[in-house]
């Protein structure tokens, strides 16, 4: 499959945009300060915290998982049997608990993401979901593949 151009100009903070490569979904999510905040607090929760099953490529093996810290680039699909998890801002909702601050939660088997899309603890995914390889060619075009 050929790389894919996508405009973000019109992200906003807080905002998900999903864009196809490969027949797979892609999510860009524009992360806010105060959900970049959530990272550092949710890693004794999480299976893989630095990231080192190698789910990313090297300029995104980082907390944040990502080139710029705001923008997360990773694909939708759950490393569990791949499901499409659903993107859940809300904090602490009756449904995920109190220790849900925002993530991707997968409703087929119940696997938790945090806003990295680092795998949680004690879920059946194993690992991390995958950064797929990506550049900017210009502050607001991203080049997927
Ligand atoms: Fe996502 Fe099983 S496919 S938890």
């Amino acid at each position: 499959g050929a790389p894919v151009e996508v405009d973000i100009s019109k992200l906003e903070a807080g905002m998900l945009l999903m864009v196809e490569w490969r027949g797979r979904v892609v999510w860009i999510l524009d992360r806010t300060p105060s959900m970049l905040a959530t990272l550092e607090k949710l890693e004794p929760k999480l299976a893989d915290p630095n990231s080192e099953k190698n789910q990313q490529p090297d300029y995104a093996t980082n907390r944040t998982r990502s080139i710029k810290p705001e923008i997360l680039v990773v694909e939708g699909i759950c490393t569990h049997l791949g499901c499409s998890p659903v993107f859940r801002k809300d904090i602490a909702p009756e449904d995920l608990g109190p220790d849900w601050l925002g993530g991707f939660f997968c409703p087929c088997h119940g696997s938790k993401f945090d806003l990295a899309g680092r795998v949680y603890k004690s879920v059946p995914a194993p690992t991390n979901l995958v950064v797929p390889p990506h550049t900017y060619l210009s502050d607001n075009v991203l080049l997927i593949g």
